[in-house]
Protein backbone atom coordinates (compact mmCIF):
# COMPACT_ATOMS: atom_id res chain seq x y z
CA UNK A 1 0.00 0.00 0.00
CA UNK A 2 1.23 3.32 -0.50
CA UNK A 3 2.68 5.85 2.08
CA UNK A 4 -0.06 8.57 2.58
CA UNK A 5 1.88 10.09 5.76
CA UNK A 6 2.97 13.76 5.55
CA UNK A 7 4.46 16.50 7.57
CA UNK A 8 2.67 19.90 8.31
CA UNK A 9 6.07 21.32 10.51
CA UNK A 10 5.76 19.37 13.68
CA UNK A 11 2.42 17.19 12.69
CA UNK A 12 2.90 13.75 11.55
CA UNK A 13 -0.27 13.26 9.86
CA UNK A 14 -0.96 9.67 8.59
CA UNK A 15 -2.71 10.86 5.92
CA UNK A 16 -3.43 13.98 4.26
CA UNK A 17 -7.13 14.44 4.36
CA UNK A 18 -8.78 16.88 7.02
CA UNK A 19 -12.03 18.44 7.74
CA UNK A 20 -11.91 22.03 7.44
CA UNK A 21 -13.33 24.33 10.57
CA UNK A 22 -17.19 25.29 10.76
CA UNK A 23 -17.68 21.92 8.48
CA UNK A 24 -17.65 19.16 11.16
CA UNK A 25 -18.63 20.50 14.79
CA UNK A 26 -16.00 19.06 16.96
CA UNK A 27 -15.57 15.59 15.99
CA UNK A 28 -18.12 13.92 17.72
CA UNK A 29 -21.00 15.09 15.66
CA UNK A 30 -19.29 13.01 12.76
CA UNK A 31 -18.77 9.48 14.37
CA UNK A 32 -21.59 7.92 13.63
CA UNK A 33 -20.44 8.26 10.07
CA UNK A 34 -16.83 7.28 9.96
CA UNK A 35 -14.33 6.55 11.94
CA UNK A 36 -12.92 9.59 12.83
CA UNK A 37 -9.50 8.46 13.88
CA UNK A 38 -8.82 7.93 10.15
CA UNK A 39 -8.35 11.43 9.50
CA UNK A 40 -5.50 13.27 8.72
CA UNK A 41 -6.39 15.57 11.21
CA UNK A 42 -9.77 17.84 12.26
CA UNK A 43 -10.39 21.50 11.93
CA UNK A 44 -12.36 22.48 14.94
CA UNK A 45 -15.27 25.23 14.09
CA UNK A 46 -13.40 28.62 15.36
CA UNK A 47 -12.78 29.73 18.75
CA UNK A 48 -12.51 33.10 20.55
CA UNK A 49 -11.71 34.45 23.68
CA UNK A 50 -15.26 34.90 25.01
CA UNK A 51 -18.65 33.68 24.04
CA UNK A 52 -20.07 34.87 20.31
CA UNK A 53 -23.83 34.19 19.69
CA UNK A 54 -22.84 34.29 15.97
CA UNK A 55 -25.06 37.01 13.65
CA UNK A 56 -28.77 37.14 13.29
CA UNK A 57 -30.34 34.26 10.84
CA UNK A 58 -31.17 33.64 7.78
CA UNK A 59 -27.29 32.76 7.63
CA UNK A 60 -27.10 30.25 5.28
CA UNK A 61 -28.08 30.61 1.68
CA UNK A 62 -27.62 28.07 -1.25
CA UNK A 63 -26.16 28.90 -3.85
CA UNK A 64 -25.62 27.44 -7.45
CA UNK A 65 -22.05 24.91 -7.11
CA UNK A 66 -22.10 25.78 -3.48
CA UNK A 67 -23.52 27.87 -0.61
CA UNK A 68 -23.29 31.30 1.22
CA UNK A 69 -22.63 31.36 4.67
CA UNK A 70 -22.67 34.40 7.63
CA UNK A 71 -22.26 32.38 10.99
CA UNK A 72 -20.01 35.24 12.47
CA UNK A 73 -17.91 32.85 14.64
CA UNK A 74 -20.67 31.68 17.17
CA UNK A 75 -19.19 29.67 20.14
CA UNK A 76 -19.16 30.11 23.14
CA UNK A 77 -14.92 30.50 24.13
CA UNK A 78 -11.74 29.39 24.74
CA UNK A 79 -12.95 28.60 28.46
CA UNK A 80 -15.66 26.18 27.79
CA UNK A 81 -13.69 24.80 25.15
CA UNK A 82 -11.05 23.70 27.49
CA UNK A 83 -13.60 22.83 30.22
CA UNK A 84 -16.31 21.47 28.35
CA UNK A 85 -15.84 19.95 24.53
CA UNK A 86 -11.54 19.57 24.98
CA UNK A 87 -12.63 16.28 27.60
CA UNK A 88 -14.78 14.89 24.58
CA UNK A 89 -12.32 15.04 22.42
CA UNK A 90 -8.89 14.57 23.68
CA UNK A 91 -9.41 10.62 23.22
CA UNK A 92 -9.12 10.70 19.01
CA UNK A 93 -6.36 9.19 17.66
CA UNK A 94 -5.64 12.29 15.23
CA UNK A 95 -4.49 15.66 15.00
CA UNK A 96 -7.02 17.94 16.73
CA UNK A 97 -6.13 21.86 15.24
CA UNK A 98 -8.63 24.39 16.90
CA UNK A 99 -9.46 27.29 14.36
CA UNK A 100 -8.51 30.52 16.47
CA UNK A 101 -10.33 33.54 15.82
CA UNK A 102 -11.09 36.98 17.38
CA UNK A 103 -11.32 40.68 17.41
CA UNK A 104 -8.56 41.77 18.44
CA UNK A 105 -4.73 40.62 18.55
CA UNK A 106 -4.38 40.49 22.47
CA UNK A 107 -7.75 38.50 22.54
CA UNK A 108 -6.07 36.05 19.46
CA UNK A 109 -2.87 35.65 21.78
CA UNK A 110 -4.97 34.89 24.93
CA UNK A 111 -6.87 31.97 23.10
CA UNK A 112 -3.54 30.85 21.96
CA UNK A 113 -1.96 31.04 25.24
CA UNK A 114 -4.97 29.03 26.75
CA UNK A 115 -4.71 26.03 24.53
CA UNK A 116 -0.98 26.04 24.52
CA UNK A 117 -1.13 23.55 27.69
CA UNK A 118 -3.55 21.05 26.07
CA UNK A 119 -1.59 18.08 25.08
CA UNK A 120 -3.76 16.96 22.55
CA UNK A 121 -4.47 20.17 20.36
CA UNK A 122 -1.77 19.47 18.53
CA UNK A 123 -1.88 23.04 16.84
CA UNK A 124 -3.93 25.82 15.96
CA UNK A 125 -5.22 27.58 12.82
CA UNK A 126 -5.17 31.21 13.15
CA UNK A 127 -8.17 32.25 11.34
CA UNK A 128 -7.59 35.86 9.75
CA UNK A 129 -9.75 35.45 6.92
CA UNK A 130 -14.03 35.30 8.21
CA UNK A 131 -15.81 37.45 6.29
CA UNK A 132 -18.69 37.87 8.49
CA UNK A 133 -17.67 39.92 11.71
CA UNK A 134 -17.48 43.51 11.59
CA UNK A 135 -13.96 43.38 13.45
CA UNK A 136 -11.10 40.96 13.37
CA UNK A 137 -11.60 38.29 10.86
CA UNK A 138 -10.83 39.19 7.30
CA UNK A 139 -9.91 42.99 8.52
CA UNK A 140 -5.99 41.01 9.60
CA UNK A 141 -6.10 38.69 6.54
CA UNK A 142 -6.35 41.32 3.55
CA UNK A 143 -3.46 43.48 4.80
CA UNK A 144 -0.01 42.30 4.77
CA UNK A 145 0.63 44.25 7.96
CA UNK A 146 -1.77 43.36 9.85
CA UNK A 147 -1.37 39.85 8.89
CA UNK A 148 1.78 39.89 9.94
CA UNK A 149 1.46 41.51 13.52
CA UNK A 150 -1.30 39.27 14.49
CA UNK A 151 0.94 36.26 13.45
CA UNK A 152 4.30 37.55 15.29
CA UNK A 153 2.04 38.32 18.37
CA UNK A 154 0.52 35.03 18.76
CA UNK A 155 3.91 33.35 17.46
CA UNK A 156 5.52 34.91 20.51
CA UNK A 157 2.95 33.25 22.75
CA UNK A 158 2.26 29.93 21.33
CA UNK A 159 5.10 27.17 20.57
CA UNK A 160 3.27 24.54 18.62
CA UNK A 161 2.64 24.22 15.22
CA UNK A 162 0.68 27.64 13.92
CA UNK A 163 -1.30 27.34 10.92
CA UNK A 164 -2.31 30.67 9.18
CA UNK A 165 -5.56 30.51 7.31
CA UNK A 166 -5.56 33.07 4.11
CA UNK A 167 -8.74 35.06 2.53
CA UNK A 168 -9.02 35.06 -0.80
CA UNK A 169 -10.21 38.22 -0.55
CA UNK A 170 -7.12 39.59 -1.75
CA UNK A 171 -5.23 41.35 -4.87
CA UNK A 172 -2.05 38.88 -4.14
CA UNK A 173 -3.18 36.11 -1.74
CA UNK A 174 0.75 35.05 -2.19
CA UNK A 175 2.17 38.54 -0.93
CA UNK A 176 0.22 37.96 2.29
CA UNK A 177 1.55 34.20 2.51
CA UNK A 178 5.23 35.50 2.49
CA UNK A 179 3.85 38.30 5.16
CA UNK A 180 2.88 35.45 7.67
CA UNK A 181 5.72 33.23 7.02
CA UNK A 182 8.09 35.60 7.46
CA UNK A 183 6.89 36.40 11.29
CA UNK A 184 6.71 32.79 12.11
CA UNK A 185 3.72 30.81 10.65
CA UNK A 186 4.32 27.13 10.07
CA UNK A 187 1.69 26.37 7.49
CA UNK A 188 -0.63 28.21 5.60
CA UNK A 189 -4.04 27.06 5.19
CA UNK A 190 -5.81 28.36 1.99
CA UNK A 191 -8.74 29.44 1.17
CA UNK A 192 -11.70 30.94 2.93
CA UNK A 193 -14.40 31.65 1.51
CA UNK A 194 -15.17 34.30 -0.95
CA UNK A 195 -17.04 37.34 -0.21
CA UNK A 196 -20.70 37.31 -2.13
CA UNK A 197 -24.64 38.10 -1.54
CA UNK A 198 -28.02 36.76 -2.78
CA UNK A 199 -30.93 38.52 -3.08
CA UNK A 200 -34.25 37.29 -3.57
CA UNK A 201 -36.17 39.09 -6.77
CA UNK A 202 -39.47 38.32 -5.19
CA UNK A 203 -39.41 39.77 -1.69
CA UNK A 204 -36.70 42.62 -3.06
CA UNK A 205 -34.96 41.82 0.40
CA UNK A 206 -31.26 40.15 0.66
CA UNK A 207 -31.23 36.62 1.66
CA UNK A 208 -28.99 36.90 4.46
CA UNK A 209 -29.61 38.81 7.74
CA UNK A 210 -25.78 40.30 6.97
CA UNK A 211 -26.38 41.13 3.34
CA UNK A 212 -23.10 40.01 2.21
CA UNK A 213 -21.45 35.90 3.28
CA UNK A 214 -18.83 33.46 2.36
CA UNK A 215 -19.12 31.78 -0.68
CA UNK A 216 -17.59 27.95 -0.35
CA UNK A 217 -18.29 24.72 -2.54
CA UNK A 218 -17.30 23.42 -5.92
CA UNK A 219 -17.55 26.91 -7.11
CA UNK A 220 -15.21 28.12 -5.65
CA UNK A 221 -12.77 25.79 -6.72
CA UNK A 222 -10.68 26.90 -9.78
CA UNK A 223 -10.18 30.19 -7.57
CA UNK A 224 -8.67 27.81 -4.57
CA UNK A 225 -6.80 25.89 -7.00
CA UNK A 226 -5.06 29.17 -8.40
CA UNK A 227 -4.29 30.70 -5.30
CA UNK A 228 -2.32 27.29 -4.11
CA UNK A 229 -0.75 26.54 -6.93
CA UNK A 230 0.65 30.92 -6.20
CA UNK A 231 1.22 30.44 -3.16
CA UNK A 232 3.22 27.16 -3.09
CA UNK A 233 5.05 28.82 -5.59
CA UNK A 234 6.23 31.57 -3.16
CA UNK A 235 6.65 30.29 0.34
CA UNK A 236 8.97 27.30 1.74
CA UNK A 237 6.08 26.35 4.12
CA UNK A 238 3.72 24.02 3.72
CA UNK A 239 0.57 24.67 2.02
CA UNK A 240 -2.89 23.18 3.29
CA UNK A 241 -5.04 23.58 0.41
CA UNK A 242 -8.88 24.34 0.24
CA UNK A 243 -11.89 25.31 -1.52
CA UNK A 244 -14.34 22.96 -3.17
CA UNK A 245 -13.22 19.66 -2.67
CA UNK A 246 -15.79 17.19 -2.98
CA UNK A 247 -13.90 14.18 -4.24
CA UNK A 248 -10.61 12.18 -3.98
CA UNK A 249 -9.65 13.90 -7.94
CA UNK A 250 -10.58 17.31 -6.40
CA UNK A 251 -8.40 16.70 -3.91
CA UNK A 252 -5.96 15.06 -6.10
CA UNK A 253 -5.29 18.68 -8.12
CA UNK A 254 -4.85 20.13 -4.87
CA UNK A 255 -1.85 18.44 -4.33
CA UNK A 256 -0.51 18.36 -8.05
CA UNK A 257 -0.98 22.06 -7.39
CA UNK A 258 0.97 22.36 -4.33
CA UNK A 259 -0.53 21.34 -1.48
CA UNK A 260 0.82 19.50 1.04
CA UNK A 261 -2.55 18.72 3.24
CA UNK A 262 -6.19 19.13 2.05
CA UNK A 263 -9.47 20.04 3.57
CA UNK A 264 -12.89 18.88 2.84
CA UNK A 265 -15.48 21.70 3.99
CA UNK A 266 -18.80 22.42 2.34
CA UNK A 267 -18.93 18.85 0.85
CA UNK A 268 -19.05 17.42 4.47
CA UNK A 269 -22.62 18.60 4.61
CA UNK A 270 -23.80 16.84 1.07
CA UNK A 271 -22.28 13.42 2.36
CA UNK A 272 -21.33 13.35 6.14
CA UNK A 273 -18.49 10.45 4.78
CA UNK A 274 -17.03 12.30 2.53
CA UNK A 275 -13.44 12.88 4.21
CA UNK A 276 -13.14 8.88 4.10
CA UNK A 277 -14.43 8.29 0.68
CA UNK A 278 -11.65 11.05 -0.21
CA UNK A 279 -8.90 9.14 1.28
CA UNK A 280 -9.58 5.81 -0.18
CA UNK A 281 -9.85 7.68 -3.61
CA UNK A 282 -6.43 9.18 -3.12
CA UNK A 283 -5.12 5.85 -2.28
CA UNK A 284 -6.69 3.86 -5.58
CA UNK A 285 -5.19 7.15 -7.57
CA UNK A 286 -1.63 6.35 -6.31
CA UNK A 287 -1.91 1.91 -6.50
CA UNK A 288 -3.14 3.13 -10.32
CA UNK A 289 -0.41 5.41 -11.08
CA UNK A 290 1.88 3.00 -8.87
CA UNK A 291 3.06 5.76 -6.76
CA UNK A 292 4.42 4.29 -3.72
CA UNK A 293 3.92 7.49 -1.58
CA UNK A 294 1.69 10.75 -1.89
CA UNK A 295 4.62 13.05 -1.40
CA UNK A 296 5.41 11.79 -4.47
CA UNK A 297 2.49 13.84 -6.29
CA UNK A 298 2.81 16.95 -3.95
CA UNK A 299 3.43 19.78 -6.15
CA UNK A 300 3.53 17.36 -9.23
CA UNK A 301 2.11 19.56 -12.07
CA UNK A 302 3.48 18.84 -15.20
CA UNK A 303 4.57 22.17 -17.44
C1 LIG B 1 -18.29 32.18 10.32
O1 LIG B 1 -18.36 31.73 11.46
O2 LIG B 1 -18.88 33.22 9.98
C2 LIG B 1 -17.47 31.48 9.27
C3 LIG B 1 -16.07 31.33 9.70
C4 LIG B 1 -15.08 31.74 8.67
O3 LIG B 1 -15.44 32.07 7.53
O4 LIG B 1 -13.90 31.75 8.98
Amino acid sequence: MPDLSVDIHKLHLKNPVMSASGTFGYGPEYDDFMDVNRLGGILTKACTSKNRDGNHYPRMAETPMGMLNSVGLQNKGVDYFIESIYPKIKHYDTHIIVNVSDSTIEGYMEVAEKLLPLENITGIELNISCPNVKEGGMAFGTSCTMAAAVTRAVRDVYSKTLIVKLSPNVTDIAEIAMAVEAEGANSVSLINTLLGMAIDAEKRRPVLATITGGLSGPAVKPIALRMVWQVAKAVKIPVIGMGGISNATDAIEFLLAGATAVQVGTANFIDPSVCIKILEGIEEYLVRHRFSSVKEIIGGLSA
